[in-house]
């Protein structure tokens, strides 16, 4: 059957082995093996093809989301997730969002009685979970995170590296301790917990690392100088990741860049002249935790080819 759009280009509709009717532009001359299919279903959003145009053979993948978005996608159900610094914020709303996809999920964190309500709210609706008390600076409990992980789910499909401080103060007050903490838990703990599961992901070929940075990584500020360090440290580390396995593997990495996020974040700071700064140059817009998971899932809910590297997300009034 042909019809004719808009703009005169003639499409003929194709119906093939799968739910949807697809429609192509009629120089889409295909043929992948069988003569009477012109396209071969691979996936739930995707097409093999090959294209004859003003003789040009071009043959590869094209997604089938452009020709149906309302088809829902289902990628993430049965996966199996570590979320780290899951007691809260952004950790807790993304436990709470990939399990809500029918992801099993591993909290992880030091704060065991927040782990245990995130655990409960997931269990009576449903979902599976395991609490892994974690301290993401040890190795020994990185280590056993993934283990337990492996031994419970059998599987790693996705590491979320969550887990951080902020505690911003100005340099001259030298409050090298918690330089140290930031390092710690923002740069080691990032690669710690990747050394962890790699091993495993590098077995299977797959898998997905989200690594929280902050737009803090790209944008600095009087009194976020350390912080920011810490996360253009995540920035390079992500993209050297992205390097050495994406291309070799279907290891996919999404480096996540949030704006300002109402959470616990900014109430471990010391130093009372950043409130006092603050006091003078309010922000007027912040997101939720749930903003920021729901981006996640949407940029993990993606078929194995398509690979979202860097996802910055900021309250919409947010200038820098
Ligand atoms: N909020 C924002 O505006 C914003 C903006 C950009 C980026 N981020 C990033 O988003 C991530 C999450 O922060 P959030 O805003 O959701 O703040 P949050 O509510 O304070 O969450 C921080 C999480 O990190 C965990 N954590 C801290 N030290 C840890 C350690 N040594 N081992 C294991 N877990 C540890 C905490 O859990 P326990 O205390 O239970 O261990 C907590 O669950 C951080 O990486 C942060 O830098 C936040």
């Amino acid at each position: 059957m042909h019809t004719r759009s808009g703009n005169n280009t003639v499409f003929r509709r194709i119906k093939v082995a799968c739910p949807l009717e697809l429609r192509f532009a009629d120089d889409f001359v295909g043929k992948t093996g069988e003569q009477d299919s012109p396209c071969k279903y691979i996936g739930m959003n995707c097409l093999s093809y090959v294209s004859k145009t003003k003789n040009r053979t071009v043959a590869g993948t094209r997604s089938m989301t452009t020709f149906n978005k309302s088809e829902p996608k289902h990628y993430l159900a049965g996966k199996v997730a570590i979320v780290t610094g899951a007691s809260s914020g952004i950790g807790e709303a993304l436990a709470m969002a990939l399990a809500a996809e029918g992801v099993r999920v591993t909290l992880a964190s030091r704060r065991i009685s927040h782990l245990e309500d995130i655990y409960t709210r997931i269990t009576d609706t449903g979902g599976e979970a395991l609490i892994c008390p974690t301290d993401v600076t040890s190795i020994d409990e990185t280590r056993r995170m993934a283990e337990l992980t492996l031994r419970t789910f059998g599987k790693i499909d996705i590491l979320v590296n969550n887990a951080g401080v902020m505690l911003l103060s100005f340099i001259d007050k030298l409050k090298i301790d918690e330089w140290m903490r930031m390092v710690d838990v923002n740069i080691k703990g990032v690669m710690l917990c990747t050394a962890a599961v790699l091993p495993s992901m590098l077995e299977n070929e797959r898998g997905d690392i989200v690594n929280i940075s902050s737009i803090a990584g790209s944008n600095v500020s009087p009194s976020s100088t350390v912080y920011s360090a810490t996360k253009a440290a995540v920035d390079a580390f992500s993209e050297g990741l992205r390097q050495e396995l994406s291309p070799a593997t279907c290891i996919r990495i999404i480096n996540v860049k949030p704006g300002a996020v109402t959470t616990e974040l900014t109430g471990h700071i010391t130093d009372p002249d950043v409130f006092k700064m603050w006091e003078k140059h309010p922000l007027t817009q912040f997101l939720s935790a749930e903003d920021v998971a729901c981006s996640i899932v949407h940029a993990l809910d993606q078929p194995p080819h398509v690979s979202t590297n860097v996802l910055t997300v900021r309250p919409t009034r947010q200038r820098l």
